[in-house]
């Protein structure tokens, strides 16, 4: 059999992605890493799993667990070796997955050594590997104050969009887009199969850094570094670099419109692969998570249609709910009363769209949000700069129940394996506290299950993976104005598709569109059990997925 190619291959493929330090701890140090990681490539390769999106697992200080990188070409002590990372790739192959790394180059850690460097004067060669400037200007960091520190050593203050530990890499410095060709180029020599770029839009600055508009805190200043004036131009210099291998890479941009996301897939640029887009991840917030608004599903269905709409035949979509920066879905768009039948009913919602589809882990066990007491429990940086700096006007219950609603932890604690000690994550306290549902919720249990989340999952994926219309087909949504129902269908030629979601917390009356009214159908898919497919009132958070095989 030929050899897969992610290049050709990766619109049909399911990516899984990896947050490593809470997946699976396999040398008993209550971190999860890459001994972890090789243990458990068969139950991933288990859910119908082409590909392993693996979060960064370079070494790092840890100001923003594991973004804030201090060596590109070595793995952190923590998750182990270089020569385990090769053993974890090679039974990756072994297995018929692919594996991308996460390539983090808009900023490195301050203890990286081009930056130790850098700070030691003008003459050093690494001086310009950095933004420095006598005098800042007016922007916001995304994390953590202003966007400018001070440096003793230098004299002069070094840009950070993130956290004081993550400076700015200058990218207009040849010799900086030089070292990063380098690290692409280690990666994929020993085999890796493309990248997840970070913030991959905010590596080129506007010219002179001018101020931003101050009316817009905590992202003042991004239209001045976001979709910056050379950003294509670096990008078309990685391109050539993955050019020379079967290889694929994955924009991370934040605030990517549809417009400038076909900037990066398309036309003379073509410099990403694909994109993840956000629009759909603000469904009950203002931005970002932290800025609650009610979940709102016209909101949600007009992201999803809006990029089906925007990229058909012209780029190709990401399909995601969850990652390592939001809190769990089914706590967000679902409801936890109704923790199977939502989080079932959710995969139904994104999977059969148009797009490669990528699943975070836990999600597919239906993990949900933790809610720890005191917020010095938590350990992500951008929950305390939140807790710290907003709403001090609330009460700290009020703040708490925010971080409960909003942490980026929540999708970060322990992965739950079993209902044994410690979630079967571990054999020794955890580094980070096991959510506490862990005995309902783990992968054991539902594995005997037939109805479990996990298994729907496994079902989802599998005929998502050999349905030619499910993956390529057209689609359309309808009744758009419904607060209650998600329904879109997907085409080609003469085979149809319908998927129907309800998001309501009660029993709701569904009907076909006019045009497949009396059509004979065949229900291949349904979150609920004995299904009657003619009965067309959808339980709580039903889903139904329609095989129409004839067209009228
Ligand atoms: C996006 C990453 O997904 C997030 O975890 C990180 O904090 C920021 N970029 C900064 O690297």
């Amino acid at each position: 059999m030929a050899e897969r190619s992610i290049k050709r291959d990766y619109r049909k493929m399911v990516f899984y992605q990896i947050w490593v330090r809470s997946f699976c701890d396999g040398n008993g140090d209550g971190i999860g890493d890459l001994y972890g990681v090789y243990k458990k490539l068969e139950y991933i390769k288990s859910l119908g799993v082409d590909a392993i999106w693996l979060c960064p697992v370079y070494p790092s200080p840890n100001a923003d667990y594991g973004y804030d990188i201090s060596d590109y070409k070595n793995i952190h002590p923590d998750f182990g070796t270089l020569s385990q990372f090769r053993k974890v790739l090679a039974k990756t192959h072994a297995l018929g997955m692919k594996l991308i790394m996460d390539l983090v180059v808009n900023h490195t850690s301050d203890e990286h050594p081009w930056f130790l460097e850098s700070r030691k004067g003008k003459d050093n060669p690494y001086s310009d590997y950095y933004i420095w400037r006598d005098k800042p200007n007016n922007w916001d960091s995304l994390f953590e104050g202003k966007a400018w520190e001070y440096d003793e050593m230098r004299g002069q203050y070094y840009l950070h969009i993130f956290s004081k530990k993550q400076p700015d890499l200058n990218m207009d410095n040849p010799a900086v887009r030089e070292e990063v060709k380098s690290i692409m180029r280690f990666w994929l020599d020993m085999g890796v199969d493309g990248f997840r770029e970070d913030v991959i839009n905010f590596i080129s600055k506007k010219e002179g850094l001018p101020d931003g508009l101050p009316f817009i805190p905590a992202v003042n200043g991004i239209f001045n570094y976001k979709d910056g004036p050379h950003i294509h131009e670096y990008l078309s210099e990685f391109r050539k670099v993955c050019e020379e291998y079967d290889c694929i890479q994955i924009g991370e941009g934040p605030l990517t419109t549809v417009r400038t996301a076909l900037m990066y897939m398309t036309g003379k640029h073509k410099s990403l692969d694909m994109m993840f887009s956000f629009d759909h991840m603000m469904a009950d917030c203002l931005f970002t998570e932290y800025i609650h608004l009610p979940f709102d599903l016209k909101k949600l269905k007009r992201a999803f249609s809006k990029w089906q709409y925007s990229l058909y035949g012209k780029a190709w979509n990401t399909l995601y709910l969850e990652n390592h920066d939001h809190p769990r879905v089914i706590s967000r768009y679902g409801s936890e009363r109704f923790w199977r039948e939502s989080g079932t009913m959710l995969a139904v919602s994104y999977i059969f769209q148009q797009g490669t589809v990528f699943i975070y882990q836990g999600q597919e066990i239906g993990m949900t949000n933790i809610r720890l007491k005191d917020i010095n429990q938590y350990k992500d940086i951008s929950s305390h700069t939140n807790f710290h700096k907003y709403h001090l006007k609330d009460t700290i219950e009020e703040r708490m129940r925010r971080i409960h609603r909003s942490s980026r932890d929540s999708s970060r604690t322990p992965m739950q394996w079993s209902d044994k000690r410690y979630a079967g994550f571990s054999q020794v306290r955890p580094w980070f506290c096991v959510n506490p549902n862990f005995k309902r919720v783990n992968v054991a249990t539902e594995e005997n299950d037939p109805n479990s989340i996990l298994n729907f999952y496994r079902k989802c994926v599998s005929l998502k993976k050999k349905c030619r219309t499910l993956t390529y087909g057209r689609y359309r949504e309808f009744f758009p104005d419904s607060r209650e129902i998600y329904m879109y269908e997907r085409v080609l030629g003469e085979h149809r598709w319908l998927i129907i979601c309800s998001f309501a917390k009660y029993p709701v009356n569904v009907r076909f569109p006019d045009e497949y009214a009396g059509l004979p159908n065949q229900l291949v898919i349904s979150n609920y059990h004995e299904t009657d497919k003619n009965d067309m009132c959808f339980g709580p958070f039903e889903a139904r997925v329609y095989r129409f095989p004839t067209k009228k």
